[in-house]
């Protein structure tokens, strides 16, 4: 099973990357994560990729798509994967189909986790993320048992650079002029589901184990 997680930055897309992950037996690939842990191991890649996350702008496509395609041609892919943050733009988009079908495949679904912009700096300012093992957290709904801790792995949890205020507004912009027309490009291919991703986590689950079976 191949899944697409479509949304606003801050949607929840990661959150429910990750059930669906676990579910159903698939790597959870977030291209956002890798670029994070490239920063954080200080990699070319890393400080390239900084340089335009700080800013709440996307990383250049010829950058996006070879680490893409590079972890989705792995051993453990072979089954399905969850992409998340990934395709980002229509070229994207493009590119990632282009290599499917060459070795005869398709994605299955494209999940479009849909939440207002009103909704999303509020929970941007409340999560926490743990740069080690990515995992993530809110410090309303979802905090982690210690205080600043994270419960899977004990390092320190941060407010990720580009969650700033400031920074937010950008992305959410270049969400709607880069991201968005993504929902039509897949509504006319026949796999895009929306689901309403402002009530509870498990409940956006719920809805989309319900579309997956
Ligand atoms: P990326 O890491 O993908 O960030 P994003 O799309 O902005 O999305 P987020 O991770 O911020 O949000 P999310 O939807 O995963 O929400 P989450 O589950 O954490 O990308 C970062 C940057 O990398 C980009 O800006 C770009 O520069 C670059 N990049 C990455 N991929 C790229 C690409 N393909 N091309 C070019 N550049 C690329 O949830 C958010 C918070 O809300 C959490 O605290 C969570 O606990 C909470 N929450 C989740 N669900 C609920 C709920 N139902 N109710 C209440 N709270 C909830
Ligand atoms: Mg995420």
């Amino acid at each position: 099973m191949k899944i697409i997680m479509l949304g606003a930055p801050g949607a929840g897309k990661g959150t429910q990357a990750k059930m669906i992950a676990e579910k159903y037996g698939v790597p959870h690939i977030s291209t956002g994560d890798i670029f994070r842990a490239n920063i954080k191991n200080g990699t070319d890649l890393g400080m390239e990729a900084k340089k335009y996350m700080d800013q709440g702008l996307l990383v250049p496509d010829e950058l996006t798509v070879k680490i893409l395609l590079d972890r989705v041609a792995q051993e453990d892919c072979k089954n399905g994967y969850v992409l998340d943050g990934f395709p980002r733009t229509i070229p994207q988009a493009e590119v990632l189909d282009r290599a499917l079908s060459e070795i005869g495949d398709q994605i299955d679904f494209a999940i479009n986790v849909d939440v207002p912009d009103e909704n999303i700096v509020k929970r941007m300012g409340g999560r926490r993320a743990c740069l080690s093992c990515g995992a993530t957290y809110h410090i309303e709904h979802v905090p982690p048992k210690t205080e600043g801790i994270c419960d899977v792995c004990g390092a320190s949890l941060v407010l990720r650079d580009d969650d700033k205020p400031e920074t937010v507004g950008n992305r959410l912009e270049v969400y709607h002029k880069q991201t968005q027309p993504l929902i039509d490009f897949y509504q006319a291919k026949g796999i895009l589901k929306t689901v309403d991703g402002t009530v509870d986590m498990k409940d956006v689950f719920a809805s989309i184990v319900a579309v997956l079976s």
